[in-house]
C-alpha cells in the first residue's frame, strides 16, 4: 500500500467542486428501478443504460469519480470500448461496489447487516488490477421503535472498518457508507442523535482497525426528519442539524464527506447541500473536510425517465444527467441558486 497514493486519490474524489456519481446499482436494484419505468430488465438494456451514464459528455467537469457494480466493471460500450477505459480517458476515477448488500441481523428484528468480507481481500485485488481506485461497502441503519440497537450498530461499524482497511491495504480508497434511512415518522432530532452515535462508533472501530482517516471517504446521510414524520424543516434547519452533526463526530483527518442522497428529491439534495456550503464555509471559517455528493437517484432519476429505453432519447438523457452533476458540483462550492432548475 503506497499511503500518499491513497491520499492524493482520497483528496481528488471530493476536489474542485465535483462529486462522485453513484452508478453501482446491483442488479435486483436497477432491475426494480427499470421495471418501474417500463424498461426491459435484460442485461443489455442495463449495459446500454450505463454506456449512456458514462459517455456523456462534459460529465468529468462536475464528477471526479464514478461507482460501478461488478456487472458494469466488465462491460463495454457498442464500439468494444471498456466502460473504465471510457471514464479513466474521461479523467473520471472509476469505483467498485463490493458489498454483497443486507440481510437480516439475526436476534435484532427489522435491522439489517450487510455481507461480502469472505474472500474480499482477493477480490479487492483483482479490482485494482482492474483499474478501480476506490471501493463502497454499505451499511443500512433503521429508525423505529426500540431500533437502532447497539447490536446493530456496533456489528455494521465492525464490518465497515474491516472493508475499509481491507481496501487500503489494497491501494483502495474505501467510501464507508453508514446509512441511516429516512424512512419512518421519527423527528430530525431522533436523526441527529442517531446519526451521531452511528459515527461515532464508525470512527471508534475505523481507528481500532487502522484505518487512515487521510485515505478514506465518508458517505453518510444528511440528517433529516423521517419521511413520515409531521414536521418537515427548512432547507437551512437540515444544512445547520447536518453539519452540527458531522463537527461532533468525523474526525478533521477525513478529507471528504460525500452525502448519500437517500431517495430525497433531486432539488432538495442539490438546496441542502448549498445551504451546508453558504452557513459554514464563509470567509471567516472554513470546515476541516471538504463537503460533497456521491448520489445515485438524486443524479439519475430524471436521464433514468427520460431515456425510458429508447435509444432516440438517449441525447436528452444525457442532457439531464449533465444538469444534475452541474447543480450538484454548483452546491459543493456554494453556487446553486433554485433557478438553475427553473425550465
Ligand atoms: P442514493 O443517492 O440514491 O441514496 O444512492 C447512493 C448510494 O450509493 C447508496 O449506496
Amino acid at each position: 500500500m503506497n499511503t500518499q497514493t491513497l491520499i492524493n486519490t482520497a483528496k481528488a474524489m471530493v476536489a474542485d467542486g465535483k462529486g462522485l456519481l453513484a452508478m453501482d446499482e446491483s442488479t435486483g436494484t436497477c432491475n426494480k428501478r427499470f421495471a418501474n419505468s417500463g424498461i426491459p430488465q435484460t442485461e443489455e438494456a442495463r449495459r446500454a443504460y450505463r454506456e449512456l451514464l458514462v459517455s456523456t459528455s462534459g460529465l468529468n467537469e462536475h464528477i471526479s469519480g464514478a461507482i460501478l457494480f461488478d456487472e458494469t466493471m466488465r462491460q463495454c460500450t457498442t464500439d468494444g470500448t471498456s466502460f473504465i477505459k471510457v471514464l479513466v480517458d474521461a479523467n473520471i476515477i472509476p469505483g467498485i461496489k463490493v458489498d454483497f448488500g443486507t440481510t437480516g441481523l439475526p436476534g435484532c428484528p427489522g435491522e439489517k447487516i450487510t455481507e461480502g468480507l469472505d474472500g474480499l481481500g482477493t477480490r479487492l485485488q483483482t479490482y485494482f488490477g482492474m483499474g478501480a481506485r476506490f471501493a463502497k461497502w454499505r451499511a443500512v441503519i433503521a429508525i423505529g421503535d426500540g431500533i437502532p440497537t447497539r447490536t446493530c450498530i456496533e456489528a455494521n461499524a465492525q464490518m465497515l472498518a474491516r472493508y475499509a482497511a481491507l481496501c487500503q491495504e489494497a491501494g483502495l480508497v474505501p467510501i464507508v457508507e453508514p446509512e441511516v434511512l429516512m424512512d419512518g415518522k421519527h423527528t430530525i432530532v431522533r436523526c441527529q442523535e442517531v446519526t451521531e452515535e452511528v459515527l461515532h462508533q464508525v470512527f471508534d472501530q475505523l481507528y481500532r482497525q487502522h484505518v487512515i482517516f487521510e485515505g478514506m471517504i465518508l458517505k453518510p446521510n444528511m440528517v433529516l426528519p423521517g419521511l413520515a414524520c409531521t414536521t418537515q424543516e427548512t432547507v437551512e434547519e437540515v444544512a445547520d442539524a447536518t453539519v452540527h452533526c458531522m463537527l461532533r463526530a468525523v474526525p478533521a483527518a477525513v478529507p471528504g464527506i460525500a452525502f448519500l442522497s437517500g431517495g430525497q428529491s433531486s432539488e432538495l439534495a442539490s438546496a441542502r447541500l448549498n445551504a451546508m456550503h453558504v452557513r459554514f464555509n464563509t470567509l471567516q471559517t472554513r470546515l476541516p473536510w471538504t463537503l460533497s455528493f456521491s448520489f445515485g437517484r438524486a443524479l439519475q432519476n430524471e436521464a433514468l425517465q427520460i431515456w425510458s429505453g429508447a435509444e432516440e432519447n438517449r441525447r436528452e438523457a444525457q442532457a439531464a444527467l449533465l444538469h444534475r452533476a452541474h447543480c450538484n458540483s454548483a452546491a459543493a462550492l456554494g453556487e446553486y441558486n433554485a433557478m438553475m432548475d427553473v425550465t
